[in-house]
């Protein structure tokens, strides 16, 4: 049986080390894992991605951004989610389409309805069994975000982590209404708290349900 699992957050909520504590704990289990991540994981969506890393000083529109992101999820849904979903694997993907209504719904103000209807369009209707929201005060991530940023090494898309903290509340906001909106898909947790205690939470909630496939 497959499992589609998504994580999605603010910048700096913890997204890709508690996507890495769960791809550990299941691999130590005997669970087929495989693990991606937006935008990227194909070579069109990396190469889409350094368009938006790389703006150079283009002000991209926020319906361009829109579809820029919808492009490295099309082919990322065909070339990687599809097949692994379809090859029993447990597929953990680092933001998947809820990060489009997060970011460009509730915090670029783009409309809602054709956003959504995009979004089903280029995920052939996948949906995630199980979301994670790590929640946590823009204040909080942002700061990690900066310390991993500051850190040094690799080039990071840091566009979002330039933008208002009123920004990023209303992404916070967004995904709060999402998980108000469909509360058996998608769970909030509190991301405010030591890694170890909030990744227990989730290989708890994730142990039931691969027990039950
Ligand atoms: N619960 C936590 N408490 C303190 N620091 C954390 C926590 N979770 C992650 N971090 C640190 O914060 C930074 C951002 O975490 P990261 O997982 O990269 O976030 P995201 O992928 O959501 O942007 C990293 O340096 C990470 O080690
Ligand atoms: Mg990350």
């Amino acid at each position: 049986m497959s499992l589609f699992i998504t994580f999605e957050g603010i910048e700096g909520c913890g997204k890709t080390t508690q996507l890495g504590m769960l791809d550990d704990y299941l691999q130590q289990k005997g669970r087929r894992v495989m693990i991606t991540r937006e935008p990227g994981g194909t070579k069109l969506g990396e190469r889409v991605r350094d368009i938006l890393l790389n703006t150079d000083g283009m002000n991209i529109s926020s319906w361009a951004e829109l579809f820029l992101y919808a492009t490295c999820r099309a082919q990322l849904v065909k070339e990687v989610i599809k097949p692994a979903l379809e090859g029993d694997n447990i597929v953990i993907c680092d933001r998947f389409y809820d990060s489009s209504v997060a970011y460009q719904g509730y915090g670029r103000g783009l409309d809602l309805e054709p956003l959504i209807a995009i979004n089903r369009c280029v995920t052939g209707g996948i949906i995630p069994d199980i979301t994670f929201i790590l929640d946590c005060p823009p204040e909080a991530g942002l700061k990690r975000a900066w310390g991993r940023i500051n850190a040094g090494g690799e080039v990071r898309e840091d566009r979002f982590e330039r933008e208002t903290i009123e920004f990023h509340r209303a992404v916070r906001e967004g995904y709060l209404e999402i998980a108000r909106r469909e509360p058996e898909r998608v769970k909030v947790i509190d991301g405010n708290r030591e890694i170890g205690e909030v990744h227990k939470e989730i290989s708890d909630i994730v142990e039931k349900i691969v027990g039950s496939l």
